[in-house]
Parts: structure tokens; C-alpha cells; sequence
């Protein structure tokens, strides 16, 4: 169904741009602009208006929350708007190989007909491949549905191509709805995928003057029970927690995630261990649900690739000052998780050791995304920096007219 020209105009106000039309495919482009900007009037043209679909999209991007974080699938949201804007089904993903969320929101319409001529709003690009599940591509089409708008494309190679295959049945797809909002709901899966390795988050938690060990090698406890917590539930969102051997051997850890109580949260990541030295027989680490994976090397990219063709998609970095300093030299970092101590501790155990910056002008910076107070303690979430652009070439100050004389001069010498 096409679109009428006031919705259609009510669209680019949303930050949307025609992926396919209903004669055929058209170039598929991505908005990298947010909110829209209507005037939230509702639609009576018979499809919903701009702000019912950013408000249907802001919906699908918190239903996808539901979903879990880990694992190779992406998060995805899925709701099924009626020609007159209000809302027929939600849905959401549930992990690897269960409905997809456009199949879950179509199975929650009360009556199948009602899918004939409704708008679905998707976080995610339906996707277009058959895999434990079908194509959502072909579930929308066959359902009826005669819009779909979508945050971002998908960047698989099985599973892209959705909003061509929607609009080769007649669908108009329509990408880059609230793309900005979507991309940072699954900033690690997006970077997986588009990187070929794991998304790493560094953590390690300090005292204000960077310390994550005293004098001695002991680090238990710099900071609160809250940020702890915090931590148990960090771990509890990703695939798999590394350490070095020196972590390993100097403090005999878990590498669980745990509530408060000692309890196993639901989900476990992997524990991995990186370095030539022995894990010792009796380690708490042969207590893990999951089991150990010791990698007898120093070659980091080489770890993350086999991790990822295991179907690791995100790891938390938890070594100490060795470990954490070789990832960040390597640029291997997507994300800092800080947490910040008030006590003092001196001495040598730094957070980091050398990174390979010899002077300031090298040094890695970041972007702080967040800072938060934890129980006593701060968390700090920051990110690299974007590479600096290269500065334009500065314009050719005019010559005054006593200057213009000595470049004369200068030249005739
Ligand atoms: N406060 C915190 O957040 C925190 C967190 C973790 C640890 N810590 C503290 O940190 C201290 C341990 O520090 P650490 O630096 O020895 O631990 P680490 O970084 O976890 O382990 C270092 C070891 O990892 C191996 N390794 C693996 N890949 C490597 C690479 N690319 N480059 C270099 N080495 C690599 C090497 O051992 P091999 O010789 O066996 O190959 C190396 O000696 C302990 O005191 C611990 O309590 C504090």
C-alpha cells in the first residue's frame, strides 16, 4: 500500500527514508537522525502518523530489552500498528531459535486478519533468512502487513536483504526509523557482527589514584558490595569473562556472575583463561557451570577470533594490569567499565601498565559515556575516541604589501 503524501512527508519528519516502494526495490539507506518532529497529531489518512511510529519504535526498542543481551542473536522488538496508529501486537526475541519478534507480535494478534494492511515497526531489519526459524520477511508478507519500518539494516551476510524481499512482495520497507536510539540499544552485537570478533568490555576497579592492587599483590576488596553487584550483573550479560594466568593464580577466582546472596544468576558466562602457565588442579574456576577454556598464548586477536566462530559475540575483560594493558594496546578495547574507589592505595599496582604511548599527543582517549555512583564507589563508561579528523589546510593568509616586497626580495637572492 503506498504510502499518502502527507504520511510520507510525516516520514522524513521521523528521520525515515524509503528502503523499497511498492513498484520494486529502491536504494536502502539508514538515517542516522533520531526523534521525530511532528506534531503528534494522530493520522486520518489511514496509516499511522510519525509520532505513533517513533512512539511505536521507542516501544519495540524497550520490548527488545526483554530479550537476552548474550549470545549470537541480536536483541529485536517488534510492534503491529493499525491503519488508524493504534497498537494490534507486541513482540520480542527470546534467544536462538525461538520466533523471531515479528512471528511472536504476529502471533499475538487475536484475530489473523488483522495483520491485512497494519503497519509493523521493527528494531531491526526483518530478516531474510531460513535458519531454525523462516524468513520474517516472508511471515510479514504473507500476514498482510503492508509497511514496515526498521531502525537499521542488518548487517549479516545470511540475514540481510529483508526490505528488498518486502518490497518484491509489495511491501513498503522503509528503513532508519530512530536508527541513533536503535544502534545503541545493541551497540555490542552490531559491532560483532560488523568487526568479526567479540565486543570486549575492559573492566577493573581502582582506587581514586589508579591503583587495582596493593604493594603485596592483594586486591580483595577495593571497592563496595554495590559495586560488586554491579559487576555480577554485568557478567551475567555477556558470553564469556577472560582473565590472565597472573589473575588466575594470584586470586583464585570464580568468574561466576552471582547475586548478592552467593546464588547463580540465570545466565553464566564462560570463563576463560589466556597465558602459558598451568590453571591448578583444585581452582575455584573448576566449580564453573560452564567449562574452562584456557587459551596457551599471547596472541589476542587469535583468542577472539576462535571465540567468536564459537558463537561468542561479547567478553568482559576482568585480568589484571598485563592482561587489560595488552588489549588496549592492541585497540582491542570497545568499552571501559570503571569503577572508582575513595582510598588511597600508592605503590606500583597501576591499573595499566606501558600502552605504547611514549608521549601525550599519543595517548588514548576516550569518551566518557556515563558516570554514575555506586554504593560509595563511581562507575565510570567510556569508550575510544573516534579517530581525529585531519584538520583542513589552513588558507594562504593574502600578503600585505611590505610582505609581498621581501618575498620579492627573498626570491631574488
Ligand atoms: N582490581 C582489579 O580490578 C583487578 C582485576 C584483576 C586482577 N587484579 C590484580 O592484578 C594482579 C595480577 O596482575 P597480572 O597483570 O599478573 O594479571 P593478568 O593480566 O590477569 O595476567 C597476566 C599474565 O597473562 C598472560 N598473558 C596472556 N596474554 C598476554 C598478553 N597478550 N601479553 C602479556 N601477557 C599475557 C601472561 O602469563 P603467562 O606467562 O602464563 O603466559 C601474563 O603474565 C593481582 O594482584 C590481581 O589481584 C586486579
Amino acid at each position: 500500500m503506498p504510502l499518502p503524501s502527507e504520511s510520507r512527508a510525516d516520514a522524513e519528519r521521523a528521520g525515515v527514508h524509503a528502503a523499497a516502494g511498492p513498484m520494486g526495490p529502491t536504494e536502502c539507506e539508514a538515517s542516522a537522525s533520531g526523534t521525530p518532529s511532528d506534531s503528534g497529531t494522530p493520522s486520518d489518512s489511514g496509516t499511522p502518523s510519525a509520532s505513533e511510529l517513533a512512539a511505536a519504535m521507542r516501544r519495540a526498542i524497550v520490548l527488545s530489552r526483554n530479550g537476552p543481551a548474550w549470545g549470537v542473536n541480536p536483541r529485536v522488538g517488534a510492534v503491529l500498528l493499525a491503519p488508524d496508529g493504534t497498537v494490534l501486537a507486541e513482540g520480542w526475541h527470546r534467544g536462538a531459535g525461538t520466533p523471531h519478534a515479528e512471528v511472536d507480535a504476529l502471533s499475538h494478534l487475536g484475530d489473523p486478519r488483522l495483520a491485512l494492511g497494519a503497519t509493523a515497526v521493527v528494531t531491526l531489519e526483518p530478516c531474510n533468512h531460513t535458519g531454525r526459524t523462516g524468513p520474517c520477511s516472508t511471515a510479514l508478507a504473507d500476514a498482510g502487513v503492508s509497511a514496515v519500518y526498521f531502525g537499521i539494516s542488518d548487517p549479516g551476510v545470511a540475514s540481510a536483504g529483508g526490505a528488498a524481499s518486502l518490497a518484491a512482495r509489495g511491501v513498503r520497507a522503509v528503513a532508519g526509523l530512530l536508527a541513533h536510539d536503535v544502534e545503541q540499544s545493541i551497540r555490542p552485537w552490531l559491532s560483532a557482527v560488523r568487526t568479526g570478533r567479540p565486543f570486549v568490555t575492559l573492566k577493573w576497579a581502582s582506587s581514586l589514584d589508579g591503583r587495582t592492587a596493593a604493594a603485596d599483590g592483594t586486591s580483595q576488596w577495593i571497592t563496595g558490595p554495590d559495586a560488586r553487584s554491579d559487576v555480577h550483573e554485568r557478567r551475567g550479560r555477556v558470553d564469556a569473562i577472560l582473565v590472565g594466568t597472573g589473575t588466575m593464580l594470584a586470586d583464585d577466582p570464580e568468574l561466576t556472575a552471582r547475586r548478592s546472596d552467593g546464588s547463580l544468576l540465570p545466565h553464566q558466562p564462560a570463563p576463560v583463561v589466556i597465558g602459558a602457565r598451568t590453571v591448578p588442579a583444585g581452582s575455584a574456576l573448576a566449580r564453573h557451570p560452564e567449562p574452562l577454556r584456557h587459551y596457551d598464548t599471547h596472541d589476542l586477536p587469535a583468542v577472539l577470533d576462535d571465540l567468536y566462530d564459537q558463537g561468542v559475540r561479547s567478553v568482559f575483560v576482568e585480568g589484571g594490569p598485563t592482561l587489560a594493558s595488552a588489549f588496549v594496546r592492541a585497540g582491542l578495547v570497545d568499552e571501559f567499565v570503571v569503577y572508582l574507589a575513595p582510598v588511597l592505595v600508592g605503590g606500583p599496582g597501576l591499573a595499566l601498565g606501558d600502552l605504547g604511548v611514549p608521549s601525550l599527543p599519543d595517548a588514548r582517549r576516550l569518551v566518557i559515556d556515563s558516570v554514575d555512583p555506586v554504593g560509595a564507589d563511581v562507575r565510570i563508561v567510556a569508550r575510544p575516541a573516534p579517530p581525529a579528523q585531519p584538520a583542513p589546510p589552513a588558507p594562504t593568509p593574502a600578503l600585505s604589501a611590505p610582505q609581498k616586497e621581501t618575498a620579492r626580495v627573498h626570491r631574488n637572492h
